[in-house]
């Protein structure tokens, strides 16, 4: 990644002693570091910023929900309406069971599935996913399986996600897998892509598009190997260096970076928990979980998905689908993940 550590070209033209005084100094810093207080002043105007988005919506559906003039509005005489921190500390505090119920929910989802692995949703998206892989399909009518290459050979899906991302000489690019699925099905089977990228993930409750059913069933294919991507090819490693750049990026109305959320352990946000993302450790334990069923919005949700969703968290421009910064992101994150344990599709909040 030179092009993040550029060093004035003057220094290269001036004398020998001059120029190293100048690239000692000129070096630009590769993490533009938040401090502690810093972070948490960020997180704090995002959290009031959604209180109040919260409270708009609460009162837009309490007045849809409000019945026609003829009820009669309540007798002056009843209770006074709470102090408004009062009020504050009530939506606090249940917000905090329902998560709280959310949270025993999902222990014992993860126990259910510890004792019938078949009781996460994902694999029928991921059997649908196989399905996909080997249908003749689009202008070309040709099956992904006899054409695409994932890393590992034509048609073959075992163990190609545990090395993901990596670098593929015919598109001359580093790409994740879902990148991957979509630069074959425009490639080989004829596919136009403009109007999916337009709209490339489900809303809630829609099932996982069809890209993201063949990444969950390449995924399952490397489940229980270790995140290994290669990281040798040069282009890789940029990749890999381009998303650290990115994920200490201080950008956005909130001054966000994606370490102001996910740089310390045991932190939460509106009462999610924030693993720990640039950490190995913290990385290792939830990154190979993805594709994922997600309870909340009852569909799998990849990690192009994900990446989207905390671009709007931040409330930064829509992150392209397959762009070299969500690739580069996921380069990132895999790599810090790197020998964690592929455990996809797994299962989230
Ligand atoms: C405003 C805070 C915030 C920022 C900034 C943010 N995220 Fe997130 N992120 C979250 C929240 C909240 C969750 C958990 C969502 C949930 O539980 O549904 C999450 C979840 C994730 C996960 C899944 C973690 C898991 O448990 O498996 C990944 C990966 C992730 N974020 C990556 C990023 C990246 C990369 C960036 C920067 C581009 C970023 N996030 C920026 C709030 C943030």
């Amino acid at each position: 990644m030179r092009g993040w550590r550029l060093r004035t070209p003057v220094a290269s033209l001036a004398g020998v002693g001059l120029g190293l005084a100048l690239m000692a100094t000129s070096e630009v810093p590769r993490v533009e570091a938040q401090t502690p207080a810093q972070r948490e002043q960020a997180r704090k105007a995002y959290e009031d910023h959604m209180r109040r988005m919260d409270e708009a919506e609460k009162a837009a559906a309490a007045k849809a929900a409000t019945p026609p003039a003829a009820t009669p509005p309540p007798p002056a005489a009843a209770a006074p309406p709470p102090a408004a921190p009062k009020a504050v500390a009530t939506t606090a505090m249940s917000q905090a069971d329902q998560d709280a119920a959310t949270e025993r929910g999902l222990e014992q989802y993860r126990r259910m599935m510890k004792e019938d692995p078949w009781s996460n949703p994902a694999l029928l998206d991921a059997d649908r996913g196989e399905a996909l892989w080997s249908e003749k399909k689009g202008p070309q009518n040709v099956s992904l399986a006899e054409t695409c290459d994932l890393g590992k050979g034509i048609g073959n899906v075992d163990g190609a996600f545990a090395e993901m991302p990596r670098y593929f000489e015919d598109g001359d690019r580093v790409m994740d897998t879902e990148t991957r699925i979509l630069w074959c099905m425009e490639r080989f089977q004829g596919f136009d892509s403009t109007a999916f990228r337009k709209n490339p993930h489900p809303s809630g409750g829609q099932p996982v598009r069809d890209i993201g059913a063949i990444a969950t069933y390449v995924a399952n294919k490397s489940s229980g190997m270790k995140i290994a991507p290669k990281a040798e090819h040069a282009k890789e490693k940029e990749a890999i260096a381009l998303g650290e750049v990115l994920f200490f990026r201080r950008q956005g109305p909130f001054d966000f970076s994606c370490a102001t959320c996910h740089a310390e352990s045991g932190k939460r946000i509106r009462l999610q928990p924030l693993p720990f993302l640039s950490d190995p450790k913290e990385a290792k334990a939830v990154v190979g979980e993805w594709p994922a069923y997600r309870v909340s919005s009852t569909h799998v949700m990849t990690m192009q998905h994900r990446l989207l969703d905390c671009y709007w968290q931040m409330r930064l421009h829509r992150l392209d689908f397959g762009s070299d910064v969500s690739v580069a992101l996921s380069a990132y994150l895999y790599d810090r993940a790197r020998d964690g344990e592929i455990a996809a599709p797994g299962l989230k909040r």
